[in-house]
């Protein structure tokens, strides 16, 4: 594979990126992947930066399109104005030297085999800097707020007094969460151990915290590759954000031996309640995508747990339930993603509004469909990333209308994240950037009868 390093192939890579996701809508991650093999791995870091950079920007790069093109370009040079993009957002936000950004972002369209459209580049970069476009306030809303029009609607919608946080905490960068392992290390024994690779010269350097409410959580400063932990390939630690790091000691608050966690892939939060669990306890692990379910398996074996693991339709328990009654359930549902638009800015542009109604409907197909499988006594936990109301309380209204055997525990299980929760009509929700967290919703269910777990 020919594998360039040059400034002008990173660019030129950076472009195909934004065009798969943004011209054929395919995911950031499954372009990336495929980028990354046509570039050296030195200059990785840069293609990701350019490629996330530009698509957190995307709708106000393409208003500073606009404003700079006579016209638009035709469909089948669309991907200049995907390299458009990139050049402008390196002037906009980035530390790259404006000279570099646009020799490199013009020397591009040689790359990608549209070399006539050079000077047009060269001109658009440097019209973009000698009228001062970047200190112009676009009046249109989706330009301003870098978000679709009908999400920002719904944001508006939902989160009166909040939307404005949300968007602009979906508009930074996630930090890195590490959670410990705690069948195999202690928090402060970990913490000793990242301090000395980083006197060695070895570890991530920085400050690592910790955050009051969330036992197992270590923030870092500096984002790494998890080959740079101390311990990772030994199962010590995953890479978890804090918020997800709730779910497996919410469900499991009060013990539980037979556990089930429906929608499991990759397997962060079904690796969390292995390592919660108590002695004896068991955990079936069920996703219906056989690619990412292949990945819980691999997580599972790296941090030394077990579980029972099936490719198949949670909502469909009469292909793969053996008739034993859960203790407790874990719901992690399909959902829009909403509240981890910041690790994946592709969500902005590849969710349409429709979605939300598709998603609820599934949403409330899995809940209808596995409560039946707990035990009486036992408890179930709903949870999304979504900060969107039709895919968290009005789904979980609309359960617990249908089934009177149902309530809803309203008591959070820790003390100190009450200061983080937004208590909504049913469940509570964190939101993106409050505390530097992902947003994510949770509804507890306890289901009427004697407990057995
Ligand atoms: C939010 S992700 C789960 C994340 C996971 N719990 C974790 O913490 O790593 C939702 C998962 O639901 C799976 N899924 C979607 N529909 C499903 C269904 N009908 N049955 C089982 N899994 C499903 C998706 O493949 C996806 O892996």
């Amino acid at each position: 594979m020919n594998k360039t390093g040059s400034g002008a192939a990173v660019r030129a890579e950076a472009a195909r990126v934004i065009d798969t996701v943004a011209v054929q809508g395919r995911s950031l991650d499954v372009a990336l992947s495929q980028a990354d093999r046509q570039t050296d791995p030195q200059d990785r870091a840069l293609l990701h930066m350019l490629c996330y950079g530009t698509l957190r920007n995307h709708w106000r790069l393409r208003w500073f399109i606009v404003q700079l093109l006579d016209k638009p370009l035709k469909s089948q040079d669309r991907i200049v104005e995907s390299l458009l993009a990139v050049g402008l957002f390196q002037l906009l936000e980035s530390r790259v030297p404006d000279h570099a950004a646009v020799s490199l972002t013009v020397e591009a369209t040689r790359r990608l085999r549209r070399p006539k459209f050079a000077p047009l580049v060269n001109a658009v970069l440097r019209n973009f800097r000698r009228i001062g476009l970047a200190t112009v306030e676009p009046a249109e809303e989706e330009a301003r707020f870098n978000h679709p029009a009908w999400l920002i609607e719904r944001l508006k919608q939902d989160w009166p007094s909040h939307w404005r946080q949300i968007v602009d905490a979906n508009n930074g960068r996630g930090p890195m969460w590490l959670r410990v392992n705690a069948k195999k290390v202690s928090r402060p024994d970990y913490m000793e151990r990242l301090q000395g690779a980083q006197d060695q010269g070895a570890g991530p350097p920085g400050q690592h915290e910790t955050l009051d409410g969330f036992p197992q959580g270590i923030r870092l400063e500096e984002p790494r590759p998890v080959r740079e932990l101390p311990g990772f390939a030994d199962g010590l630690v995953s890479v978890q954000d804090a918020a997800a790091q709730l779910a497996a000691p919410w469900l499991l608050a009060e013990g539980g031996m037979r556990i089930l966690d429906a929608c499991a892939a990759p397997g962060g939060k079904a690796a969390h309640l292995l390592e919660l669990a108590g002695p004896g306890a068991s955990l079936m692990a069920i996703d219906a995508d056989a690619g990412r379910m292949s990945r819980v398996g691999e997580n599972l074996e790296r941090l030394g747990l077990v579980a029972t693991l099936k490719v198949a339709d949670a909502s469909r328990p009469e292909g793969w339930w053996d008739g034993e009654l859960f203790d407790r359930i874990l719901i992690d549902a399909p959902c829009s993603g909403t509240g981890v638009i910041r690790r994946h800015p592709d969500i902005k542009l590849l969710r349409r509004n429709a979605d939300i109604g598709v998603n609820a409907r599934l949403q409330l197909d899995l809940l209808s469909a596995l409560w039946p499988l707990l035990a009486p006594g036992g408890r179930l936990l709903y949870v999304t990333c979504s900060v969107l109301s039709a895919e968290n309380d009005e789904v979980i209204t609309r359960f617990l209308r249908e089934q009177p055997g149902a309530t809803e525990e309203q008591v959070l299980p820790n003390y100190n994240i009450r200061d983080l929760m937004h208590r909504r009509v049913r469940g509570f929700q964190i939101l993106p950037g409050g505390a530097d967290l992902d947003g994510f919703y949770f509804a507890c269910l306890d289901k009427k009868g004697r407990t057995t777990g």
